[in-house]
């Protein structure tokens, strides 16, 4: 197995020396190619800084942040937008598509930049929207399809660049259960069938027990790990409301 992400004691202070929050006391943990991992806790634990830490977002107050052996903590301002691009795939509660262009050119946008030769863009576009069923879709605007599609374009998007690992902050958040249970399964897919790496914020016990490792924060650290292995969806859903109920706290009461 090879190792893709790893941190190393990780922490991220905001705010001013005397009034001081700790986001991220102290977190590490390694991810190998090919996991899905959940990332799970109340509101204020810590997930979305330590997402925003791993894409470059955000900066770490210290320790250091490994991806495919590079440590992101010291690359430089002018070269964090390229890393980004060729090296991270994002999957947004809001979708974050450009509605002036259609959706084969939303997913196309992430080739163009990356410099893909523009003979091979339309191919490359055609075959990660079939495989995540907006093959039919291609020639729409975003507001001519549904909160399930647009977030599948967010989808293919993320990963036609083929990147080494792929960040969501709550995907399903702004869906229905039919929608969120679709996006799932596209998800589950893009990781099983397309071998992609993925880290996936949710609040939501449902949206995790997709996942094949969940991390739970609390205050900023890891409180508990819970691994999938040969369980059924359904099992592992179970075992997440136990720790849920364990951590307490208004983890259950958002959805
Ligand atoms: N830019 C910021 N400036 C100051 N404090 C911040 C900032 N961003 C986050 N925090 C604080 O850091 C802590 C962790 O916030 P974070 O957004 O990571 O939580 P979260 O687990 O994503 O919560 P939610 O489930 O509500 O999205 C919170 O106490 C929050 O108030
Ligand atoms: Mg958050």
């Amino acid at each position: 197995m090879k190792e893709i992400l790893r941190l190393d004691s990780i922490q991220k202070y905001y705010g001013t020396k005397t009034n001081i929050t700790k986001a991220i006391d102290d977190i590490s943990f390694s991810v190998n190619e090919g996991e899905f991992i959940g990332i799970m806790g109340a509101s204020g634990s810590g997930k979305t800084t330590l997402l925003n830490c791993i894409s470059t977002i955000d900066t770490v107050s210290a320790g250091h942040i490994f991806l495919d052996g590079k440590d992101i903590t010291e690359i430089k301002d002018k070269e964090i937008a390229r890393f980004r691009r060729e090296n991270l795939g994002f999957i947004f509660q809001d979708f974050n598509l450009l509605d002036t262009l259609t959706i084969h050119e939303n997913i196309a946008f992430a080739l163009t930049i990356n410099k893909i030769p523009i003979k091979k863009i339309d191919n490359k576009v055609f075959n990660i929207a079939n495989q995540l069923g907006i093959g039919d879709i291609l020639d729409k605007f975003p507001y001519e399809v549904s909160g399930g599609q647009k977030q599948r374009c967010a989808c293919a998007r993320a990963i036609v660049n083929k990147p080494k690992l792929i960040l969501a902050d709550e995907p399903t958040g702004a869906l229905d259960s039919r929608s969120s249970q679709m996006l799932l399964d596209t998800i589950q897919s893009m990781n099983k069938k397309l071998n992609a790496t993925i880290l996936m914020v949710t609040h939501d016990a449902f949206s995790a027990s997709y996942s094949k490792r969940i991390l739970f924060l609390k205050d900023g650290l890891i409180f508990s790990e819970l691994i999938r292995g040969d369980k059924t969806r359904k099992q592992f859903f179970g075992e997440i409301l136990d720790v849920m109920a364990l951590l307490g706290g208004n983890l259950s009461d958002v959805h």
